[in-house]
């Protein structure tokens, strides 16, 4: 083959080259032009034979034949598997959208949140204050004296700066009184603070409402009203509730208030220990030294107090048999809510 001709040749390979339409049909362009029984060796073997004045320039159509073709495949591969790759990417509009799972509320938010609402319905408003206490808020205030056992170092995080983390929400009672003057009406969800080895029924970190109201003329009968509207909300219309003699040195008459057990509706079982009653609640009338503590006057003025623990009414409600389950994050236990 003469120069003239291996152009020809060379322009024919490139053609093909750039038409082939996959992989399989490009291999076997390249094997037909430079493959070893290909067109190239043909092209080299040939050399030989031509005149001595043609050769020069017979080789050098050689060489281009070879780089260009060679180049041609190379760009034509290229090609293909880009388009391969776009085609891969390309969104199929007719499949499925992928699902991805929500997540839940958990059940100690749920008690909370309903809290909110019931509580809501009857003009309580939500009211916050800090996780971190001082001393005169978590106790002082609330009528604690000094040597009350809550004040042990077996019973309460003491931080270094004399504050603590606070035992119950009580002590936002405290900071509302000083901050607005009655009627109030607040609840404080939140969380509390103890000292406490964890068991099924104990925890270290636990969760409060803790219920405010002061009025004129507020009693225990106010108190009853409240928690039993709040008990039939939540736990079902045929809840009763009960009421025990108790103490805490804030509320004067102090009271413990249990819920009938919504499971045996008070007959009797396992999740109320056989009582047919579960205790929900400590509450009570405010004692006048704390309003005397916040600026209002106790002959004016009256009102009553709640604290509930949020985990225990989720425990009853749902029928969660350890406190700790509400804390370990296994979603096979937190999908079943919310
Ligand atoms: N703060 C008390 C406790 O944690 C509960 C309580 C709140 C009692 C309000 C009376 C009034 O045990």
């Amino acid at each position: 083959m003469n120069a003239g001709e291996i152009d020809r040749l060379r322009g024919a390979a490139l053609e093909e080259a750039a038409d082939a339409g996959d992989a399989s049909a490009l291999e076997q362009v390249r094997v037909r032009y430079l493959g070893r029984k290909g067109r190239l060796p043909e092209i080299m073997k040939g050399l030989k034979a031509l005149p001595a004045e043609e050769r020069a320039a017979a080789g050098r159509a050689a060489n281009a034949f070879k780089r260009d073709v060679s180049a041609a495949i190379d760009e034509r591969r290229t090609a293909l598997t880009a388009g391969g790759s776009v085609r891969r990417e390309t969104a199929d509009l007719t499949l499925p959208g992928a699902w991805r799972e929500l997540g839940r509320r958990h059940p100690v938010s749920m008690i909370m949140e309903e809290a909110i609402q019931v509580f809501g319905t009857l003009g309580f408003t939500v009211a916050d204050g800090p996780d971190v206490e001082t001393a005169y808020h978590n106790f002082e205030a609330l009528n604690t004296p000094a040597h009350h056992p809550s004040l042990d170092e077996q019973d309460t995080f003491w931080l270094e700066t004399g504050e603590l983390l606070r035992t119950q929400t009580s002590p936002v009672q405290i900071r509302v009184m000083e901050n607005r003057q009655p009627p109030v009406r607040i609840i404080t969800p939140g969380r509390c603070y103890r000292r406490d080895t964890t068991d099924a029924t104990h925890s270290a970190n636990f969760h409060q409402i803790e219920g405010l109201a002061v009025d004129r003329r507020l009693s225990l009968a106010d108190l009853k009203g409240v928690l039993a509207y709040f008990a039939r909300k939540t736990m079902g219309p045929r809840t009763a509730v009960r009421f025990r003699p108790h103490f805490f040195p804030f509320t004067e008459p102090s009271v413990e208030c249990d819920f009938s057990c919504h499971i045996c509706g008070g007959s009797g079982c396992r999740v109320c220990k056989q009582s047919g009653w579960i205790e929900i609640a400590g509450a009570g009338v405010v004692d006048p030294r704390v309003f005397e503590k916040v600026g209002y006057d106790p002959e004016l003025y009256s009102g009553y107090a709640f604290g509930m623990g949020v985990e225990r009414i989720a425990m009853v409600k749902y029928g969660i048999p350890d406190i700790r389950m509400l804390y370990e994050n296994d979603i096979r236990f937190l999908e079943q809510f919310g």
